[in-house]
């Protein structure tokens, strides 16, 4: 009887033991498994940031951004190709044309709303709307 209660202890005991080391292991396999910059696994991770950077957007790329105010004059806003609306603009500069767009004017929002714009997105795609309004 003496004998069964050891071996039932030690059977316990045992389990204990392997239950404790599993649940260690899982404790500490995400570290393991944790992807570190520079390693070859990070590199994948890195790939969508690297293209999203790959050099400025065009005017015409960014244009349809613009084009709910700027293709239907909503709220004012001079219509793409509106030669008249656009001349007396172009009167006032470019840099201010350029100001007005990045920093918002009137009706006019900062940016266009187009928030991930750099400023010299904003400026090439005024020089874009220019262009296709003379
Ligand atoms: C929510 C509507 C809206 C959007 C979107 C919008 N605009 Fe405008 N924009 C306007 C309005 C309204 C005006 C006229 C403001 C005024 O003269 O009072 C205007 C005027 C301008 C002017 C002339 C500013 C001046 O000093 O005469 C430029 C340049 C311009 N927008 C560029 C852009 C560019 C570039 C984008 C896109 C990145 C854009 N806009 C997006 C509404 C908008």
């Amino acid at each position: 009887m003496k004998l069964l209660k050891v071996a039932l202890l030690a059977l316990i005991t045992a389990s204990i033991a392997a239950f404790a080391a599993d649940s260690i292991e899982d404790r500490i396999k995400p570290v393991g498994d944790t992807c570190m910059a520079g390693d070859d696994c990070a590199a994948a991770a890195a790939a969508p940031a690297t293209a999203a950077a790959s050099g400025p957007r065009s005017g015409e790329d960014i244009y349809p951004k613009c084009a709910s105010c700027h293709d239907t004059g909503a709220a004012g806003a001079p219509k793409l190709g509106d030669v008249a609306a656009w001349a007396p603009r172009l009167e006032k500069g470019i840099e201010v044309l350029y100001g007005h767009a990045i920093s918002g004017f009137n009706g006019m929002p900062a940016k266009g709303l187009c928030f991930d714009c750099s400023d010299d997105e904003i400026k090439v795609t005024v020089d874009y709307m220019l262009e296709k309004s003379k």
